[in-house]
């Protein structure tokens, strides 16, 4: 894993925007991975001053989103869908049928999952994966367990990931309690993954997934076994480590 611990949130952002322009300038039909919560809002910014630049273009690019949270529509202010149009995909000229994004109202979820695993196949796997990372260790919607879930599958969401996320909904109650969630192979076959955090917050999950051992109790940890993975984060997220 290569480390790099940066002063704050913007730095964090502009190093991991610059990466995946790099790698989208290198190979303009990248296939990306994208993540969402307010960790890559950042990334998500840079990303579009450098296509307001004409730094980068994401005509060619395609996407798949790690996860979405199920029972709820794509235009449910809430959803993953509509967190990615409105941070991202509108103002960039990325081809809407180029983006993908679990399917949260599916009732086969399982024919789904596989379909969306099929259809990264199909693209040629994933260049680069953004993750962010839960302060339980969570990466997409992949929870804290006693073994690792290898398949793009239906997630019963942690209390404290609830918890964690209530802050986007009016009352804990409207926070949906399932997601679907790209599995730990999806993740770990991504040719390159890139792990911002920031804030005290993460501090704790950020030492348990570089400095303790691969557990399924912590799900990043996983990414040990990655062959290029780098972890850009702020100094406070770093303070464990
Ligand atoms: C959600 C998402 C994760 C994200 C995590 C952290 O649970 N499914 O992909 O990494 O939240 O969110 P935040 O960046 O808001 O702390």
């Amino acid at each position: 894993m290569k480390i790099i611990v940066v002063d704050n949130y913007n730095e964090m952002s502009k190093k991991a925007a610059n990466i995946i322009a790099s790698c989208i300038v290198l190979k303009p039909n990248s296939v990306l991975g994208l993540a969402t919560g307010s960790t890559p809002l950042g990334v998500y910014k840079e990303l579009i001053k450098l296509y307001e630049n004409s730094d980068v273009d994401f005509s060619n690019v395609c996407t798949f989103n790690l996860d979405e949270y199920y029972g709820i529509t794509k235009d449910n202010d809430q959803s993953y869908s509509y967190y990615m149009k409105e941070n991202f995909f509108k103002h960039v000229n990325l081809k809407e049928e180029n983006t993908h994004i679990p399917d949260g109202t599916c009732k086969n979820v399982d024919t789904m999952c596989q379909s969306y695993e099929d259809i990264i196949k199909q693209h040629g796997g994933i260049d680069v994966q953004i993750l962010g990372i839960g302060q339980n260790g969570h990466i997409g919607f992949n929870e804290p367990d006693d073994k690792f879930v290898a398949d793009t599958h239906l997630v019963k969401l942690k209390e404290d990931t609830v918890n964690a996320n209530s802050r986007f909904f009016e009352t804990i109650e409207d926070v949906p309690k399932e997601a679907v969630s790209m599995g730990i192979k999806a993740i770990m076959k991504a040719k390159k993954i890139i792990l911002i955090a920031n804030g005290i917050n993460k501090a704790e999950a950020i030492y348990k997934t570089i400095k303790e051992d691969v557990t399924p109790e912590v799900p990043a940890s996983i990414l040990q076994f990655h062959s290029d993975v780098t972890v850009i984060v702020d100094k406070e997220a770093a303070s464990k480590l």
